[in-house]
């Protein structure tokens, strides 16, 4: 019917819910190695597997005297290595989150692959076996997904190409995700690079929106089930017009507004190579502005809100508590974006 839910519409609604309830957001832990090599040779630290269960391992522990991570952040994105590491206790990094009162998540995309006779644009893969991998996750504990798609912006890109294949294959990922009771975070990212105007990713955004939403209609997804997890609108990383946090919120949520249907529970942004300043910034201007907003607008963060503490880490254990007082800090002052109660 299309009134009234059935159990499964219903678990995976409140799941979604769960994850935009106030005051919370994601931390995206899902990075592939080679993103790890980026971070990690940054503070001078191998890129191992030991290395990262370490690094993550103090994560998703984050304590202090008085508060625990679980205080702001609702879920966490593993990817496939993650998901399967212990901490040093031989406790499964599943059971860490759960005890500690976290959602786990489960990156399914697996990267992207030319899309030939494009400038150089690009389609997520990962459809193959897609279903037999989420039941396999279920069972473990997930209960959402992620699967991000990339766009770029450029005289002539993205072209429809690129913006319908995408969008279509987020589709059937999270029409996929569905069937298996995880929630799906739906991830068209408009890349930052270039030297475009706000008014311009505004367009693009708004138009890679609209394919997006278009093809889960198509696919018979249930949006009150799922989360998009879009970019802010930005103006290009070498713009060299200057615009305020208030001009970037007013441009994202008119952008949302126009795209995204209030079926859909919760946004929650990525942060695409911002400061952690900035974007929390952003996200709590959004969440001041008085414009209609039938969503919670949330953050799923991984660069603002890890970099001070990779920073205060280093690779040493004798920094560990340096570095989980940095995560606690960034995922409080996004707690507070998230309802426009945040100050500098
Ligand atoms: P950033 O917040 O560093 O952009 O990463 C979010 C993410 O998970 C991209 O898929």
């Amino acid at each position: 019917s299309y009134t009234q839910y059935t159990d499964s519409q219903t678990q995976l609604m409140s799941i979604a819910k769960a994850i935009v309830s106030p005051g919370k957001g994601v931390l995206a832990a899902d990075e592939i190695n080679a993103t790890m090599e980026k971070r990690f040779s940054g503070i001078g630290v191998e890129n191992t597997e030991e290395n990262r269960k370490i690094y993550r391992g103090l994560l998703f522990s984050a304590t202090n005297s008085q508060h625990s991570l679980s205080e702001y952040i609702s879920g966490v994105i593993l990817n496939h290595e993650t998901f399967h590491q212990s901490n040093e206790d031989g406790v499964s990094f599943i059971d860490v989150l759960q005890k500690n009162g976290m959602i786990p998540g489960i990156k399914l995309d697996q990267g992207v692959t030319p899309l030939v006779g494009t400038n150089d644009e690009v389609i997520a893969e990962g459809l193959d076996r897609l279903s037999s991998r989420c039941s396999e996750y279920y069972k473990l504990g997930a209960r959402f997904a992620k699967w991000r798609c990339v766009l770029k912006i450029s005289e002539n890109t993205p072209s429809e190409l690129a913006m319908k294949e995408n969008a279509n294959v987020l589709a059937r990922y999270a029409s996929i995700c569905q069937q298996n009771g995880l929630v799906p975070i739906v991830e068209p990212e408009v890349l930052r690079d270039g030297d475009h105007d706000l008014e311009k990713n505004q367009k693009v955004t708004e138009q890679v929106l609209s394919y997006t939403y278009k093809a889960l209609m198509e696919h018979h997804v249930f949006l009150e089930g799922t989360l998009l997890k879009p970019n802010m609108v930005t103006a290009g990383q070498s713009c060299t017009k200057s615009y305020t946090a208030k001009d970037v919120a007013k441009a994202t949520v008119t952008a949302l507004q126009r795209t995204v249907p209030a079926a859909v529970p919760g946004i929650v942004f990525l942060s695409g190579g911002q400061s952690e300043e900035e974007a929390t910034l952003n996200l709590n201007a959004m969440n001041q502005l008085e414009m209609v907003k039938p969503w919670r607008l949330s953050f799923s963060f991984a660069r603002a809100l890890q970099a001070s503490a990779l920073k205060a880490w280093q690779g040493k254990s004798c920094n560990a508590t340096a570095a989980q007082a940095e995560l606690l800090k960034r995922s409080y002052a996004n707690g507070m974006a998230t309802q426009g109660k945040y100050e500098e």
